[in-house]
């Protein structure tokens, strides 16, 4: 239904691409990027259909198993609103499984159809609590609510998140591998304790690199240095460690994204990054400043 009840022909949505981490920020912090992936859903019949274009086509199942038309039906029950049937389009541009938050679009994507398609505006606290108990934590899906740069934690089972400006005009340059690596496979590589010491630095970083993100570009590389997850994850993506290790070495802000295999200049600048290894993409990227979008056409 649109808004006041009327039938809704179309509901569009776009949501960004998402790093989390960003060094020492483990599980808390997100940054929103100027990659999208975009969704038009129109309500009709009883069963879904599905098309998908762009990144992840030939692999997601194109049933009521796809990600996205989860999200869609787990948000429609939330808000008691019956929309048996509807056909899924997706365009997607955020690769799978390297980083950059494609399940957290998928997912905070979904939900916001929902509320497009029940014709109410977006509550971004009861999306973001939603969303974090479908994909289980808070960080990337923070950033897809709310744009710009997000602290995330959990009260109880809740995902809440604080959204931040960051400092004007702050470009990242991402660099993403053929090859995917499972978040799952990623966080198996941590371990179950660290040393004190690591533990504490990585608390002061982490809150130097929110004052660097906001106000202090000039003190990022220092900010980003990370102890409790990074080196760990090596085994899983050597590459990216040599990488993030060359970069920070010319003085870049090189980071692993969320699980990797993606490694991300934070205030990266098409002038300064050098060209990306053979086989791999290079996005230049801004901060997207508003998270998820979603406008509805009401029929008639
Ligand atoms: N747009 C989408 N449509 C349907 N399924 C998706 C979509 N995006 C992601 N998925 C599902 O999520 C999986 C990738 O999730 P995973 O959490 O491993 O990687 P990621 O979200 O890209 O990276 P990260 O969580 O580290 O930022 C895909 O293999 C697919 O099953
Ligand atoms: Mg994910």
């Amino acid at each position: 239904m649109g808004e006041g009840g009327r039938p809704c022909d179309q509901v569009r949505v776009r949501v960004p691409a998402t790093s989390a981490n960003l060094g020492p920020g483990f599980d808390a912090f997100g940054l929103a990027l100027t990659l999208y992936d975009e969704l038009v859903v129109t309500p009709g019949g009883s069963g879904v259909t599905v098309h998908v274009s762009g990144c992840g086509a030939d692999d997601v199942p194109l049933d009521e198993s796809h990600l996205v038309v989860r999200s869609i039906r787990a948000g429609l029950e939330a808000l008691g609103v019956q929309v048996p049937g509807f056909t899924l389009r997706c365009e997607n541009r955020i690769p799978h499984g390297r980083g950059l938050g494609s399940s957290s679009a998928a997912i905070v994507g979904g939900l916001a159809a929902a509320y497009g398609l029940a014709g109410e505006p977006v509550d971004r606290e009861r999306l973001l609590r939603m969303a974090n108990e479908l994909e289980g934590h808070p960080d990337n899906v923070a950033a897809a609510v709310y744009g710009g740069f997000t602290v995330a934690w959990l009260d109880g089972d809740d995902g809440k998140a604080v959204r931040l400006d960051p400092s004007d005009g702050l470009g990242a340059v991402a660099y993403v591998p053929a090859n995917r690596v499972l978040t799952k496979e990623a966080r198996g590589l941590l371990p179950s304790a660290v040393p004190h010491g690591d533990a504490a630095a990585n608390a002061g970083k982490a809150a130097l690199l929110v004052v660097a993100l906001t106000q202090r570009p000039d003190l990022l590389l220092t900010a980003t240095e990370d102890r409790l997850h990074q080196e760990f994850r090596e085994p899983a993506m050597p590459e990216s460690l040599a990488l993030v290790h060359k970069l920070r070495g010319s003085g870049l802000a090189a980071i692993i994204s969320g699980a990797g295999p993606t490694v991300l200049v934070v205030g990266g600048r098409e002038r300064t990054c050098p060209a990306p290894p053979d086989g791999w993409e290079r996005h230049d990227l801004r901060v997207d400043p508003v998270g998820v979008q979603v406008w509805s056409m009401e029929a008639g």
